[in-house]
């Protein structure tokens, strides 16, 4: 099969994900559009409550339902045949919820790991029956004795110590880094061509995290997986992706590659950001030191959403009408009247 590094796995077009609250109808996810390919990593970031955990659950289908709904767009799933050529493609969005077929594409074609594993991982079974059950269900055909040993090679390719005994512990035996080696582990274990990775290392301190960071791009180069990260961290961010989407209250405002996003960001609201990247003597900014609050999620906009707090912002024209995200230079997309 060609493994091609350029191959479209999953193709996200003009997603909306709303949650109908009593207080309103939040639009977590309002018109989100890109491209996840083999074997590359696209990163999102964006602060807290922009929608980056929506639109991930959105492609596992996990939204809370009710109040959460995909209320428009498509997410478009590729298989292809031995030659590269497309097979078929799939709609996640429209399939029925908790159906065979979407069951089948979880952790098959798709897989996710969370920032808290104790919230993905049962407490009750053991880290070997949550692998097993998920293998027996999508490579038919194995044996017990072949999960088994699955199993165990998996948590010894995730650095977990003793991994024939740890394959019999419950995830509460474990430490955080391990729990998130195990996580890891079983979103693995039916090779996913897909890999969501929401935070994953964020509860971990420091040296735990680049060893989560340093395995998951091995995995990668060995798999040749698509990955999705989202994460706060900028400096995380810029050194796991290819691409970077920044997300601002349910909107992408700028896309581009790492290199030139970082080198050349065009939107105010990355800019912004940027500048709250930790500097060297040690002084740590937070995202949130940018000027002004993020509003309600229930105000309705009349014009681009970072008018409140933009520097750049012109009067009569930002505060009136919405910027289309647009393409200014080759592969470099953004959100901004000052680019028009
Ligand atoms: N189950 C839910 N019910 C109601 N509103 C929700 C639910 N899940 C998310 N939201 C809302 O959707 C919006 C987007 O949330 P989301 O979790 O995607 O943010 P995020 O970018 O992942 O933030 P963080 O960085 O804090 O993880 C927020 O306004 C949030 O309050
Ligand atoms: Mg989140």
């Amino acid at each position: 099969m060609a493994e091609n590094k350029n191959q479209l796995l999953v193709e996200v077009d003009d997603l909306k994900t709303y949650f109908h609250l009593h207080e309103g109808t939040v639009k977590a996810v309002d018109g989100v559009s890109f491209n996840l390919y083999k074997g590359k990593t696209l990163g999102v970031i964006g602060e807290s409550g922009c929608g980056k955990s929506v639109t991930s659950q959105s492609i596992m289908r996990l939204v809370q339902t009710p109040p959460g709904k995909i209320e428009g767009g498509h997410i478009w799933l590729y298989h292809y045949n031995e030659d590269g050529s497309v097979k078929d493609k799939v709609d996640i969005a429209a399939l029925k919820p908790e159906s065979k077929e979407l069951r089948a594409i979880r952790w098959r074609d798709v897989a996710m790991i969370f920032q808290e594993p104790m919230t993905s991982m049962s407490p009750v079974h053991t880290v070997y029956d949550q692998i097993n059950e998920a293998m027996m269900l999508h490579l038919p055909g194995i044996t017990k004795e072949e999960t088994r040993a699955r199993t165990i090679e998996l948590l010894r390719r995730v650095g977990i110590p003793q991994h024939e005994k740890m394959a019999d512990a419950y995830s509460y035996q474990l430490s955080g880094g391990m729990r998130q080696r195990a996580m890891i582990a079983m979103a693995l274990s039916c090779n996913p061509g897909l890999l969501i990775a929401d935070e994953p290392t964020t509860a971990l301190d420091v040296t735990v995290e680049s060893q989560i960071l340093e395995l998951i791009r091995e995995l990668q180069a060995e798999y040749n997986m698509g990955i999705m990260y989202i994460s706060h961290d900028l400096a995380v961010v810029a050194e796991m992706s290819d691409d970077i989407m920044v997300m601002y209250l349910g909107q992408a405002v700028e896309k581009a590659d790492t290199n030139e996003i970082f080198d050349n960001p065009l939107h105010p609201y990355t800019q912004a950001l940027w500048r709250s990247i930790p500097t060297i003597d040690g002084s740590l900014e937070r995202l949130d030191s940018i000027k002004g609050t993020i509003p309600s999620p229930y105000y309705k906009h009349s014009g681009c959403r970072f008018y409140g707090r933009c520097e750049k912002r012109i009067e009569g024209k930002c505060d009136e009408s919405f910027p289309e995200l647009l393409e200014v230079k080759p592969g470099h997309q953004v959100r901004c009247f000052l680019y028009e």
